[in-house]
């Protein structure tokens, strides 16, 4: 799959209705300056699609783009930002818990963490989360570009070990080179592809 078309859709500080909603959806978390907003982008080779910044709680919506006309990317507000106060966080807890919720398309979530640190609380809280929801996840260790490829194995293992998925099922991800744009598409596509082939039905006896 190659992403040949990408346009923002909308923000919303609380998932609702939207225009064109009903196609299959693929989410983004991860803690806040774990390169989110800048892995649409990357992928999308648009360079100001999704808003990043270096300051960490730059997205603080949820924001919505559709891409090739046939699924939607939405782009969470991070986690585990220092500064936000009690009532951001609660807001915050709202937004999530709220669109977990109530959408009905979501396909797969991508969790972000950094390849350089072991999971965070925040981290382990999200990955919890998931599985208890029994949401599909990959998890994507972004910054791969920030450790030799050497390393790679050394920095997933605390990584896999605690968030409990296998070496291989974890994408190295760098926005800076590119490394892992292609397997993360194929898991995308994947993903999708699920969604369009329902499994086939039981001979009847
Ligand atoms: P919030 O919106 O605050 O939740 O953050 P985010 O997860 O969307 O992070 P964002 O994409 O804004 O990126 C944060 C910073 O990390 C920016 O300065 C990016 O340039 C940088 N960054 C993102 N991805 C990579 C990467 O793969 N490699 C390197 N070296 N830097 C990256
Ligand atoms: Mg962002």
């Amino acid at each position: 799959m190659e992403i040949n078309q990408a346009e923002f859709v909308t923000s919303m500080a609380a998932y609702g209705p939207f225009e064109g909603a009903g196609l299959p959806q693929i989410a983004v978390v991860g803690r806040s300056n774990v390169g989110k907003s800048t892995l649409i982008n990357r992928l999308c080779r648009r360079n100001k699609l999704a808003r990043t910044s270096a300051t960490p709680g730059k997205t603080r919506l949820i924001n919505i783009f559709l891409l090739n006309g046939a699924f939607h990317l939405v782009d969470l507000p991070g986690y585990g930002f220092a500064k936000v106060d009690k009532q951001e966080q609660k807001r915050w807890g709202e937004m999530m818990e709220g669109y977990f919720r109530d959408t009905q398309e979501l396909k797969l979530t991508l969790h972000l963490v950094d390849i350089r640190h072991e999971p965070t609380r925040d981290d382990l809280q999200m990955n919890a989360f998931l599985r208890e929801m029994g949401l599909p996840f990959l998890v994507v260790a972004t910054k791969a570009d920030k450790i030799s490829r050497g390393a790679r194995m050394k920095y997933l293992a605390p990584i896999c070990r605690q968030m409990q998925v296998q070496p291989w099922q974890v994408i190295c991800y760098s926005s800076e080179t590119g490394d892992g744009r292609e397997a993360l598409l194929e898991a995308l596509e994947k993903a999708l592809q699920e969604e369009k082939e329902p499994p086939a039905e039981e001979p009847e006896s």
